[in-house]
């Protein structure tokens, strides 16, 4: 049945909880999706270490929060599928085959790498350099034809089309060149109007209580030039405005609450008071789909050993194919594989 649904992949790399952003920008968007194709998500942790190899206690518990927070907003694994990206070996190793067919002055020009070079005190590794090649090789591995990402991501899936049409020129048509879907644009802002990010403190948690919810919520940043209640307020750029349109299915009320915003006759108490509630209601479905799963450590990683064996099937028969394209054509079973024709020298030779 997913067989003859177009192939969409996509990931994450477990840095921590989710958030009401990513909720926004690209959980909604998956659970839509996981109904119309045969959609991938990864949990890219290998990708983790290209910055946070520092700190190797983190990834077990993050992938586990992300896969809670995955399948409390929505994700089913009954439609998708869920995999670990470091269970599944045929990842590295196809990062490793493209990454013949790129050069190093290529991967210095991806504007990710230039941006974390300047934020890192470090000096950037391999391994971050070629950050984007795993990432087309997570992608073309599954010959996935379309790749849901926020514009942050969109370099890397130019080199991942470079990638795939070099491919295709040297050994034959063998990967589609994936196209995007973009996530929603503006993004959510973070409580205090930044970038919502999970390490700068502003962010609203999926695992947050209601009662947390609402905290952050009140102490929100609003408009800076508003010093009384009774000042006209400006909606534009406001955070909780943004929040409003994004979560409030009542386009009329909240447009109300604009006009009075902007005639200085609602007070950010007031509003924020709105908001939280507006906020709680629509997060309620997921924590309660939370509260059945969270500490079920047993079905959680139940779920990501299905989904990563499902994936890995396929995995596995499309890297013997690119292989074999690039002549490495002999497959010698190994001891530890447990293979009956142990002896047996499968492959061609020519
Ligand atoms: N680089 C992506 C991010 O930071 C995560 C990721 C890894 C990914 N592999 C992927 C996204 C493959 C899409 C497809 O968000």
């Amino acid at each position: 049945m997913t067989e003859e649904k177009t192939r969409i992949l996509t990931g994450h790399r477990p840095t921590g909880p989710r958030h009401i952003g990513h909720l926004v920008g690209t959980l909604n968007n998956w659970v839509r999706l996981q109904e119309t194709h045969d959609c991938i998500f990864l949990v890219a942790d290998l990708h983790v270490l290209t910055t946070d190899y520092q700190h190797p206690d983190q990834i077990v518990p993050h992938t586990r929060e992300i896969v809670t927070d995955w399948l409390a907003a929505g994700i089913d694994p009954q439609k998708a599928t869920l995999a670990l990206q470091s269970a599944i070996p045929e990842h590295v190793q196809l990062c490793l085959l493209l990454s013949m067919l790129v050069t190093d002055a290529r991967l210095h020009r991806v504007p990710t790498f230039k941006e974390q070079v300047q934020n890192l005190n470090l000096e950037p590794s391999l391994g971050l350099l070629s950050y984007p090649v795993l990432q087309a090789a997570d992608i073309l591995l599954y010959r996935a034809e379309f790749v849901p990402v926020g514009e942050d991501q969109l370099p890397h899936l130019e080199l991942t089309r470079e990638l795939a049409r070099r491919f295709n020129n040297l050994y034959g048509e063998t990967f589609p060149e994936p196209e995007p879907i973009l996530s929603r644009n503006p993004r959510l802002p973070g409580t205090d109007n930044r970038t919502m990010h999970t390490s700068y403190g502003n962010a609203i948690f999926l695992k947050d209580s209601p009662e947390e919810t609402t905290r952050k919520v009140m102490s929100m940043y609003t408009d800076p030039t508003r010093i009384h209640a009774t000042d006209p307020g400006h909606v534009e750029g406001n955070p909780v405005f943004a929040y409003l349109d994004e979560f409030d299915p009542d386009v009329e009320q909240v447009g109300e609450l604009k006009a009075r915003y902007r005639a200085g006759k609602v007070g950010d108490v007031a509003v924020k008071r709105y908001l939280a509630e507006v906020l709680n209601r629509s997060l309620e479905p997921i924590r309660q789909r939370r509260a059945e799963i969270a500490g079920d450590s047993e079905t959680i990683e139940a779920v990501l050993h299905d989904g990563t064996r499902r994936a890995h099937h396929i995995a596995r028969e499309s890297l013997s194919e690119t292989m074999d394209r690039m002549g490495l054509k002999l497959r010698i079973p190994l001891d530890h594989e447990n293979n009956s024709q142990n002896a047996e020298l499968r492959g061609a030779f020519c």
